[in-house]
């Protein structure tokens, strides 16, 4: 079979002439067999309200009913990464939005990780995994570090990908100041270096601050 070119077509003048054999077209809903799943990453604006209805929907089902809309909310504004089956079911959804900490005397563009959630069939297949590899690229090139907030069964997730959680105390930034939140369950963070004898204080939000 003769090597499959890269997008773009062919050799342009300039260009290196030598085809990349390592090159795979990306699976599409078009391409992809029955077993296959088709990954794609969009900001919230760039996804329909048919596409945001049924990720609000998978939500739903995977929380068993309890995932609020504030906590939707808190999901938008950012990057999604979307797994769906080959016949366009949506399987997985999460999503990265950027917030701030203050640590040490710095003000870190963290990208915070929301609404993970994999179809109750299809999990333990590797689609939360799909997810998260995405969600972390997205950090990895536009953020300072990632954070998140672990549900019991995410947290065997993120520690697979290398998350760890937050040793230091927690606390936010909010309309009164500085609020020290020393009953709040500690986030998992990725890609940081911080210092566990300075607070981690992260923007105020409305519904839960972490
Ligand atoms: C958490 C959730 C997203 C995981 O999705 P998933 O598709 O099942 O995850 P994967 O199959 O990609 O798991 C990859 C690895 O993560 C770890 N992992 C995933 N779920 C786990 C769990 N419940 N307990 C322990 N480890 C887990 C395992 O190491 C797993 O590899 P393995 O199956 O070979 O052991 C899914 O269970 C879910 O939607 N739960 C309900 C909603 C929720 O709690 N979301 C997280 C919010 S913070």
């Amino acid at each position: 079979m003769p090597p499959t070119l890269p997008p773009g077509g062919g050799p342009r003048i300039g260009m290196r002439t030598q085809t990349r054999p390592e090159y795979r077209e990306p699976v599409t809903p078009q391409t992809a067999q029955p077993q296959q799943t088709v990954s794609r990453v969009a900001h919230t604006a760039g996804l329909a309200p048919a596409e945001l209805a049924a990720a609000r929907a998978l939500m739903d089902l995977a929380f068993e009913g309890d995932f609020s809309d504030e906590d939707w909310d808190h999901g938008l504004g950012g990057m999604h990464a979307l797994v769906h089956d080959a016949r366009g079911e949506l399987l997985g959804h999460g999503s990265v939005v950027q917030r701030r900490v203050l640590h040490n005397g710095r003000s870190l563009r963290v990208g915070y990780v929301e609404g993970v959630a994999v179809r109750p069939d299809r999990q333990r297949q590797g689609i939360g995994g799909q997810v998260m590899t995405a969600l972390e690229g997205i950090i990895e090139r536009a953020y300072d570090l990632g954070a998140l907030s672990p549900s019991a069964e995410g947290e065997g997730l993120y520690r697979a990908h290398g998350w760890v959680t937050w040793t230091g105390s927690v606390g936010t930034l909010g309309p009164d100041g500085v609020q020290h939140l020393p009953d709040e369950d500690p986030p998992m963070l990725r890609g940081a270096d911080l210092d566990p004898a300075h607070p981690f204080l992260i923007d105020w939000r409305d519904g839960d601050v972490y």
